[in-house]
């Protein structure tokens, strides 16, 4: 049914040959949506104001962290675009379906579930010729068509930038919140601002800012050393009146546990990285 739908989206752009039925459909998404999110009590959008600040990375990681801690947790991700959690998690294949032809998530340990929209696509490189129309329509439908279950949290990898793509998430997560991801070289005042901004635009209550890749931890004697001034997303959060989360260090680790698809929280729970997620989840779930 969903790749039914997808491939009819793509070939309309998102439009629709009869008012009545767009009418219909449109309610009986918005119905979707909402029983699938009715039963998730807290859900926290990660977003940046730019692409490759580690959005995904972050969400990976705080997902595996509030599941480790005994949270029921999901993890999506509705980026259109790059592989993300799927790749992460080294789930390649394509979702199964539940006999009410919802989505069923992978499980990755015993408390946490998670969806890739890339799960949802035959042909990987297809989305990149999407209209705007047809990836909002895309991401409702995602959104509305995943079988969660009860969840304590629901983390979604946003797009980067303030676009169409983010709006949408926003506005079907609508009462979702936001957890901005900003590196110590771009702590630019203007573009946490530009995340701000977008936060209230479309009313989206924010949680705080996370300064990820802060300093670098040397792999030899597992040390900090600071590369670039940090503390910056710090500074900056006083400024703008908002809470900081906390920061998170360089690991070369990273790179290597993404590519290989199991994500550094799973294994490593003793290391910095590993201290500051633990870290930036009880500030979380303290604000909760
Ligand atoms: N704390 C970290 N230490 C080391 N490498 C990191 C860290 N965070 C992210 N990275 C690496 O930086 C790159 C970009 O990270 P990631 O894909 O998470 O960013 P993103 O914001 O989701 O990017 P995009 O905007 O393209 O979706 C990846 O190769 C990732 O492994
Ligand atoms: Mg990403
Ligand atoms: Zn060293």
């Amino acid at each position: 049914m969903i790749h039914e739908n997808v491939e009819q989206a793509r070939k309309q752009g998102g439009g629709c040959p009869s008012q009545e039925s767009r009418e219909d459909k449109q309610k009986q998404q918005e119905q979707m949506i909402k029983d699938s999110l009715s039963r998730i009590k807290n859900k926290l959008v990660v977003l940046s104001g730019k692409g490759g600040v580690g959005k995904s990375s972050v969400s990976v990681n705080l997902a595996v962290c509030l599941a480790n801690k005994g949270f029921k947790t999901g993890l999506m991700d509705v980026d259109l675009h790059g592989p993300s959690i799927g790749h992460m998690l080294g789930m390649n294949e394509l979702l199964d379906m539940s006999e009410s032809h919802k989505l069923l998530p992978k499980k990755v340990t015993d408390n946490l579930t998670a969806v890739s929209i890339q799960g949802l696509m035959q042909d990987r490189d297809q989305a990149v010729i999407w209209r705007g129309p047809a990836k909002t329509g895309m991401i409702q439908q995602f959104v509305g068509s995943v079988d969660w279950g009860d969840l304590d949290f629901l983390i979604i990898d946003a797009p980067p930038g303030t676009g169409d793509e983010p709006i949408s998430v926003a506005q079907t997560i609508n009462d979702a919140k936001g957890v901005i991801v900003t590196t110590p070289q771009e702590v630019a005042l203007a573009d946490i601002r530009k995340s701000i901004s977008f936060c209230r635009t479309v009313k989206m209550e924010i949680m705080g800012i996370v300064e990820n890749m802060s300093s670098f931890i040397c792999p030899h004697c597992n040390e900090p050393v600071d590369l670039f001034k940090t503390g910056g997303g710090k500074t900056t959060a006083e400024k703008m009146g908002i809470n900081f989360l906390g920061d998170i260090p360089f690991d070369t680790e990273v790179v290597r546990s993404g590519d290989a698809g199991e994500p550094l929280m799973l294994n490593k729970s003793d290391s910095r990285f590993a201290e500051a997620f633990n870290r930036i989840v009880d500030n979380l779930t303290s604000r909760l």
